[in-house]
């Protein structure tokens, strides 16, 4: 339990920050060995409304309909109300564990759980063994044996988030507006020209009403990777019919540029990585995919079964493991193994006095009690090393 049920152990209580010695995870030493992944259950669900504020509500939770053809994703651009970038911190998503591990809705005890985070946390982890550009860094805290994860930015990347180029700007849009045209705030959608309350007689039909992205609808579920249980939050953009608690009706909408060769294709496969696993980690089983023109019209919409995709690229490589461009078991093979190093050497080095800290840390191992960090860990990756 946490001592400030609102207050995140990350920014709350940062005493210092340690860099974690440079371990041995260069990605050629993982083992091949497969780690099972347990299917994801929700297990509580929130919303941010308009102010982004929190709200234990499905009031955000929109539903899929199909996209007009040829729609204009550039369309209400204008009107985009957006969100400005912060530090992703995880507090919203610790009310959520509290909610479920405490009091009248307790569904889990916190003390089974080793990690809590935000899935784009996650996500970030699994797919570090392909990441060949874009770095990160992390901060880790122990607490009574659970490690809360959280993402670290920058003031200069939030500045640069913030000001991004308008032609980027734009494309970034594009993913919005395709959520606006693929969903409806009821189960089941009125007429596509019909309005739904938040849009305009004078709107295009199939629009879903201006994109304001304060408002998002989160799933927080529970899932296990080897032997270690998780508590993940992260956005699900609709559901596929009325949302009965399970996960089996969530979609993710994703926007790409329209495939016009061999190169295009490629980059497209390899985009799917990251599809993939932000899906896979909320126990989204579908994933529907807007092909767009370089000027943001839709061309086409396919539809992916998101457990299906990394063999439907094994069989369009022939199964040459050379020639598949990613494979998930390493991914999920480095996470176990980056996580178990993150967590012994967390315990391992986690008070501030180390004479008096590792007797401690025996003492309690002895007792069979997890010890706990007050020191704020940071975790930085580079691409094609490691991370340390
Ligand atoms: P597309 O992915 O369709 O381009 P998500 O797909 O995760 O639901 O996010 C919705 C949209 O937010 C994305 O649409 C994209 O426009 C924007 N977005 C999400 N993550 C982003 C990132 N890391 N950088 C830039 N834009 C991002
Ligand atoms: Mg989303
Ligand atoms: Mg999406």
């Amino acid at each position: 339990t946490l001592d400030s049920p609102t207050a995140s152990p990350i920014s709350g209580i940062m005493k210092s920050v340690q860099f974690l010695p440079y371990p041995n995870l260069a990605f050629q030493t993982v083992p091949t060995k497969s780690i099972p992944f347990q299917q994801p259950m929700p297990l509580t669900s929130f919303s941010y409304d308009s102010q982004h504020t929190q709200e234990f509500s499905d009031s955000a939770l929109r539903y899929y309909r199909p996209p007009p053809p040829n729609a204009q994703l550039g369309y209400g651009y204008e009107h985009w109300i957006r969100r400005p970038e912060e530090r992703s911190r995880v507090d919203s998503l610790l009310k959520a564990v509290d909610r479920v591990t405490e009091g009248q809705h307790k569904k889990m005890n916190l003390a089974e759980v080793g990690v809590v985070a935000w899935r784009g946390v996650v996500t970030r982890l699994l797919t570090a063994p392909y990441e060949d550009r874009e770095g990160w860094e992390m901060n880790v805290m122990l607490i009574n044996g659970t490690l809360y994860l959280e993402e670290h930015r920058t003031e200069s990347q939030i500045m640069e988030k913030n000001n991004i180029k308008p032609q980027h700007r734009k494309m970034m849009y594009y993913g919005y507006a395709f959520e606006s045209y693929c969903t409806t705030e009821h189960s089941k959608p009125a007429a596509s020209n019909q309005s739904d309350g938040s849009s305009h007689n004078s709107d295009v039909s199939g629009w879903g009403g201006h994109v304001d992205t304060n408002i998002q609808w989160c799933s927080v579920v529970r899932t296990k990777l080897g032997d270690t249980k998780f508590i993940i939050g992260g956005e699900v953009d609709c559901s596929d019919g009325q949302y009965k608690g399970t996960t089996d009706t969530f979609v993710e909408l994703k926007t790409s540029m329209v495939i016009r060769g061999a190169a295009d294709e490629q980059k497209f496969e390899r985009k799917l990585l990251k599809f993939y696993f932000q899906s896979f980690l909320l126990g989204v089983p579908k994933i529907i995919v807007g092909f767009r023109t370089p000027s943001g019209q839709l061309t086409t919409t396919q539809s992916f079964q998101t457990m299906q995709i990394p063999r439907m690229l094994r069989d369009k490589s022939g199964h040459k493991t050379n020639t598949t461009p990613w494979n998930p078991s390493l991914c999920l093979a480095w996470c176990h193994q980056f996580l178990t190093y993150l967590k012994q050497t967390v315990v391992r080095d986690s008070d501030d006095d180390p004479s008096h800290q590792k007797d401690s840390v025996k003492e309690e191992v002895n007792r069979g009690h997890s010890p706990t960090s007050t020191t704020v860990w940071r975790v930085s990756f580079v691409p094609r090393e490691g991370a340390r």
